[in-house]
């Protein structure tokens, strides 16, 4: 096909990323799978000449070298580079242990940085890409508890993505963050879900109901990964691709839910929020 891309995948031995890089092979595109374990990956999605299963584990900056060099020697180019190997480290913030929040962020904030920043030069050279991070309905609407630690990470990848937008789009490299809602993957099962250790009695009785929570919906998602999976290709497809793209009606519901709370919490105080600047002066120009 003529419209092939060369896609890269972080997070593709199962869950969303595995469908991911289905999704890409049977569209004709050429995928470059990575997981922490490149036999899982080669297990997971079977052998095809247009596929490279490498090793990634996302906290490793020399890794994400080592697989950005695999792919542009194999493929010669990549196109499209989506970030979507997270965890969960779910609890209260005060439950969860300082090295938790560490690894929830090394993981899902500084781990798709990590991989970018080794993609980036090839993209920069070719004048084209573009760079897709998996966020969440956290990253995009807080205020619900127990996911704090979670909703850092993903609210840290949008305001880093958002911004990069503007420091790459002049090489012609676009950008496209992704919000899911609930999708029946293995996000809550004990291998990729980490829940903090109950230390503190004034959290015992609405832990146990979050727990239950939490715990009940591992297999009971509503959303589809092969259908996001297949939506994926279509918004990578788009001439501009969204630069956001909200996947599931439970995330357009949070989604248009943070835009009147955004809008409620600025009414209020509109006189005083504009009212700030020296006496003369006109406001600069906002960030
Ligand atoms: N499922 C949902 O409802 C949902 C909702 C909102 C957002 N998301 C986001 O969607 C993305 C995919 O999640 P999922 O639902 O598919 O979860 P999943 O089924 O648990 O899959 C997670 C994937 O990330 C990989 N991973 C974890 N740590 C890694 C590391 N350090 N380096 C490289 N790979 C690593 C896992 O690999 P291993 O096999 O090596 O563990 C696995 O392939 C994540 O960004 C998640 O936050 C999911």
């Amino acid at each position: 096909m003529s419209n092939k891309k060369i896609w890269f995948i972080t997070g593709a031995s199962r869950g969303m990323g595995a469908d991911f890089a289905k999704a890409a092979l049977a569209a004709g595109h050429a995928v470059v799978a990575s997981g922490r374990d490149s036999d899982q990956v080669s297990k997971a999605l079977g052998q095809s000449n247009d596929l490279l299963a490498v090793k990634l584990d996302v906290t490793s900056r020399a890794d994400a070298e080592a697989a950005v060099r695999g792919a542009v020697n194999r493929f010669g180019r990549i196109d499209v580079l989506v970030n979507n190997a997270a965890s969960f480290y779910a609890g209260y913030f005060e439950e969860l242990t300082p090295e938790q929040v560490d690894r929830q962020l090394a993981t899902s904030l500084i781990g798709p940085m990590n991989v970018t920043r080794a993609v980036l030069p090839v993209m920069r050279k070719q004048r084209s890409g573009h760079i897709i991070s998996i966020s969440s309905s956290a990253g995009l609407a807080a205020g619900f508890e127990f996911v704090s630690a979670y909703a850092a990470s993903k609210f840290g990848l949008e305001g880093w993505m958002e911004s990069m937008h503007a420091e790459v789009a002049p090489f012609g490299i676009t950008t496209t963050i992704v919000n899911p809602g609930f999708f029946r993957t293995e996000l809550l099962t004990e291998q990729s879900t980490n829940y903090a250790e109950p230390v503190i009695k004034d959290y015992d009785e609405r832990r146990a109901k979050q727990l239950e929570f939490w715990k009940a919906q591992n297999g009971k998602q509503s959303g589809d990964p092969a259908k996001l999976a297949r939506a994926l290709i279509i918004i990578a497809s788009q001439e501009p691709p969204p630069r956001r793209f909200v996947a599931g009606a439970d995330g357009i519901a949070t989604a248009e839910q943070k835009i009147a709370d955004l809008k409620a919490q600025i009414d209020p105080n509109r006189d005083l929020s504009t009212s700030l600047a020296f006496d003369g002066e006109s406001a600069t120009r906002a960030l």
